[in-house]
């Protein structure tokens, strides 16, 4: 008996990370069974016509803060996976940074149980590598991480950040998991004597904020954290790369054979310095948009691999914290989620990189450092139907009111885009099928964790770490030395 699909999508352009080609895409119980001419297809329940639209890998963020629990007035994992939805994103990688924050088995248990209920789209949950959880490091690797968030400087939620030795001691304990560890790379103890500086002088505009967080904070974090990985073999993710500057240590470290990787977001290559007069503590967010001579390394980075993914640090804020008029009351961050792929589309538009660049970024390259590859990251038979279908020629404008997320406030309001994600489809269902959400898809959306598969762990100087040398199963040889 012939296979019958559930849905053929035809007449499309499948992009991938090499080349765009006219295909259609068969798909059955989630999955991709077939990709190829419209005549080799199977019979189908159901099709579409995706004539003059590409079909895109689903964007895989890497980098959301939804808030839930903890802050409803900003976002909770419903509002934030469907403003994911509508922005052609099929998988999020949730932030630990909530009430209470995750960082034991018993937190992340209730928080995969919340997101089970609500999710729209495919999750992985992180969970706070910090100084109370450097000894549970093993039950919430058991518990389902997608991966650890170590905080190096402060920012929302003021998880505080742990010291160098216990940064190390915690890259000990990962590094045999296998997990990847991202980092929030910017050093507190210079940021924070500086704010409190301007804080003493009276200086409260929005600019003040860039003087406290100064380039130096995250090239001397990034630096720092890919010496303690290199030593201890952990793997590691930097986050938000803000800076020209940081790409030196982030160069020199993959030479050098480190598991290091980069990521960057639409705000560090469109905004610069000359937007904070427009939009004043909007623009606040940690680590801080920087002059504009940044953007043009920051690009060129992403071109030539040096940084890997694109994601949105998306952090959600309600109108009322982000309009405060002292810069140092006004909370960090802004709703990103579902404007980054009209964002970077544009500049795909403008010849800024190609959409098989795009695709590189924001779904081949998550999909392999977090271990979800071929599962995700790709159209091609036996890999999840998760797919951004997009009309990469409608001119747009982007309006805070319109989009999704509870937090209807960001810089990108008024802002000209071109490309707009149509259908998303995950797990071979519609999530957003013409712009509109579609029912029953609230706890749709899974944790990706049981599918991640990370290659084999290499921890270093094993015979060094702190459980090594305070191991006790050798009493005769301590009391030798
Ligand atoms: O500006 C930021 N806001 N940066 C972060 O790293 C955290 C985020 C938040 O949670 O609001
Ligand atoms: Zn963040």
């Amino acid at each position: 008996m012939e296979t019958l699909a559930d849905l053929v999508i035809h007449n499309g352009t499948v992009v991938s990370a090499e080349a765009t080609f006219e295909a259609s895409i068969a798909i059955k119980d989630g999955a991709i069974l077939a990709v190829g001419a419209a005549e080799a297809m199977p019979a189908a329940r159901e099709t579409l016509d995706a004539t003059g639209l590409h079909l895109l890998p689903g964007a895989i963020d890497d980098h959301v803060h939804f808030r839930d629990p903890g802050y409803p007035q900003k976002e909770d994992f419903a509002s934030g996976t469907v403003a994911a939805a509508f922005g052609g994103v099929t998988t999020v990688f949730d932030m630990p940074n909530t009430i209470p924050a995750v960082d034991d088995a018993e937190t992340l248990a209730a928080k995969h149980a919340m997101a089970a209920e609500k999710a729209h789209v495919d999750f992985g949950l992180y969970a706070v590598l910090g100084e109370n959880s450097i000894t549970r490091v093993n039950e919430l690797v058991e518990g389902g991480v997608i991966g650890f968030k170590l905080y190096m400087g402060n920012t929302f939620g003021r998880i505080p950040s742990p010291s160098t030795g216990a940064t190390l001691e915690a890259f000990e304990e990962v590094a045999p998991t296998g997990k990847r560890i991202s980092l929030h790379a910017e050093t507190n103890s210079i940021m924070e004597r500086r704010e409190a500086r301007l804080r003493e002088i009276g200086r409260t505009k929005p600019l003040a904020h860039l003087a406290a967080r100064p380039e130096v904070v995250a090239v001397e974090a990034v630096a720092r954290a890919a010496i303690l990985a290199e030593w201890t073999g952990a793997r590691i993710h930097v986050l938000h790369i803000s800076s020209a500057a940081e790409l030196r240590p982030l160069r020199e470290a993959k030479e050098r054979g480190v598991d290091i990787t980069g990521e960057t977001c639409p705000h560090y290559l469109m905004l610069s310095s000359d937007d904070y007069a427009r939009c004043g503590g909007i623009i606040r967010v940690n680590p801080p948009v920087r002059e504009k001579h940044n953007q043009e390394p920051l690009w060129a980075a992403l071109l030539d691999g040096t940084i890997d993914v694109i994601a949105t640090d998306h952090a959600p804020h309600s109108v009322e914290e982000k309009t405060r008029r002292d810069i140092w009351t006004v909370d960090c961050g802004f709703s990103g989620v579902e404007t980054q792929m009209p964002l970077m589309l544009t500049e795909v538009a403008r010849g800024r990189a190609s959409i098989c660049d795009y695709v590189r970024w924001s779904a081949v390259n998550p999909a392999k450092l977090w271990g979800l590859y071929p599962r995700k990251g790709i159209l091609q038979p036996g890999a999840d139907a998760d797919i951004a279908i997009v009309d990469l020629r409608r001119r747009w404008t982007i309006r805070d009111a319109e989009t999704h997320s509870t937090a209807k406030i960001s810089p990108w309001d008024g802002w000209e885009v071109q490309g707009l994600p149509l259908h998303t489809i995950v797990r071979g269902k519609f999530v957003v099928r013409d712009r509109i959400l579609q029912i029953g898809t609230r706890g749709w959306g899974q944790s990706v964790h049981a599918i991640q598969e990370m290659p084999t762990p290499v921890p270093r100087n094993v015979d060094q770490t702190m459980k090594a040398i305070t191991a006790t199963e050798r009493p005769s040889l301590r009391a030798a030395v």
